[in-house]
């Protein structure tokens, strides 16, 4: 039976475009600024599959890495660049019964190759998402916020007023954290690299909903006993960079556990045997891809669009860009500081 309630529905006729639509390609692993663009022609539609019109999809660190060859998931070559994005279904297959056409689709799991205009993608790689949440916030929903939820729901038995520790607080996953927790009554300490325009930066995440905003160099200052004058020790210390930050971090965890998900300054995490013998500290590591593979994602999503809906989770800050300025989006994305995630848009 499929989503019309009918088992005999003729599949719903697959739009092709007058010309063939394209999608960002890489043939080998390497420089991610030397994918290309490419017309791609459309594959039929099967019975189980659906033709999604691609609408945004951002450029994220694991997408760069996995055109580096150098991420933990990497698909055959060639392969269509991006993991992450929304689209709209145009058609669907006889046998399908999650989507209608109209409806908004994000990917279910990695690797699907979201940076191209249309494709056909079987069923099963997709999930519905309500239609009433920003396009941009739909697009960039499926992995960081997710992955923020699950890191504060999972490891330690946060309750309002307790206090989280997170550092690369302004990446993706940060501001969602900072939000997430601000809506659960949880406070948090956000650590961020110094730059020139710091002032603008922290009061942007103090508009999410930051605590404190504090720089790296901050975290070995005795004025950090300031910070505790209001709020209670953190019980969960969320690692995205690892090297000295993570060791920094861990100074200001009397006990509780830091949860290791990315390693953005490619440095390995040191712990000091002390924070294993007198605080029994845990270390432990987060991958959504393996989460999503276990558990029900969509109901997680459905979730999360619940909070867009109330206001208490937004888009990240970002800058959206036409796909024929892929390149440059590549660019900017693997430079430090640039504090806007780059969305294509499709
Ligand atoms: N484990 C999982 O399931 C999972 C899920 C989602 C994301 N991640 C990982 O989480 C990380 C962040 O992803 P995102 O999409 O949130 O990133 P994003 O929005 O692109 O932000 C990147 C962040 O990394 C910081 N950064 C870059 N290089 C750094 C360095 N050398 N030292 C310290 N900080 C540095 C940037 O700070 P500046 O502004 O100072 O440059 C920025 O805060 C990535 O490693 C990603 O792969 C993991």
């Amino acid at each position: 039976m499929n989503s019309h309630g009918s088992a005999v529905d003729p599949p719903q006729s697959c739009h092709r475009s007058s010309v063939d639509p394209p999608w960002i390609r890489y043939g080998s692993a390497g420089d991610p600024t030397n994918t290309s663009t490419e017309d791609l022609e459309l594959a039929p539609l099967g019975d189980s599959d659906v033709h999604v019109k691609m609408l945004a999809a951002p450029i994220n660190p694991a997408d760069i890495n996995m055109i580096q060859g150098t991420y933990a998931l990497l698909p055959e070559l060639p392969a269509v660049g991006g993991n992450e994005g929304v689209g709209r279904v145009l058609g669907v297959g006889r046998r399908v019964t999650s989507v209608t056409p109209g409806d908004w689709v994000l990917p279910a799991d990695a690797g699907l190759g979201t940076w191209r205009t249309e494709a056909v993608f079987p069923e099963e790689t997709l999930l519905r998402v309500p239609r009433d949440v920003p396009v941009l916030c739909a697009a960039t929903l499926g992995v960081n916020p997710c992955t923020a939820y699950r890191m504060l729901a999972d490891f330690e038995s946060l309750r309002p007023g307790d206090s989280v520790i997170q550092n690369a607080a302004n990446s993706g996953v940060g501001q969602a954290v900072i939000q997430i927790a601000r809506a659960a009554g949880i406070r948090t300490i956000n650590v961020v690299r110094d730059r020139p325009d710091l002032p603008k930066l922290v009061e942007r995440l103090v508009s999410l909903g930051a605590d404190h905003v504090i720089t790296e160099e901050m975290l070995r200052k005795p004025d950090m006993k300031d910070i505790f004058k209001s709020i209670p020790k953190p019980r969960l210390a969320l690692n995205c960079v690892g090297g000295k930050s993570a060791t920094e971090m861990l100074r200001h965890l009397p006990r509780g556990t830091m949860v290791t998900y990315g390693g953005m300054a490619k440095q390995p995490v040191t712990v000091p045997v002390s924070a294993f013998i007198f605080k029994d500290v845990k270390l432990r590591g987060f991958w959504m891809t393996q989460w999503k593979k276990d558990q029900m994602h969509s109901k997680l999503a459905v979730s999360l669009c619940e909070l867009v809906r109330k206001g208490q989770l937004g888009t990240p800050a970002c800058t959206e860009v036409p796909l024929e300025d892929y390149r440059a989006a590549l660019e900017a994305s693997m430079k430090p500081f640039t504090s806007s995630k780059q969305i294509l848009i499709l």
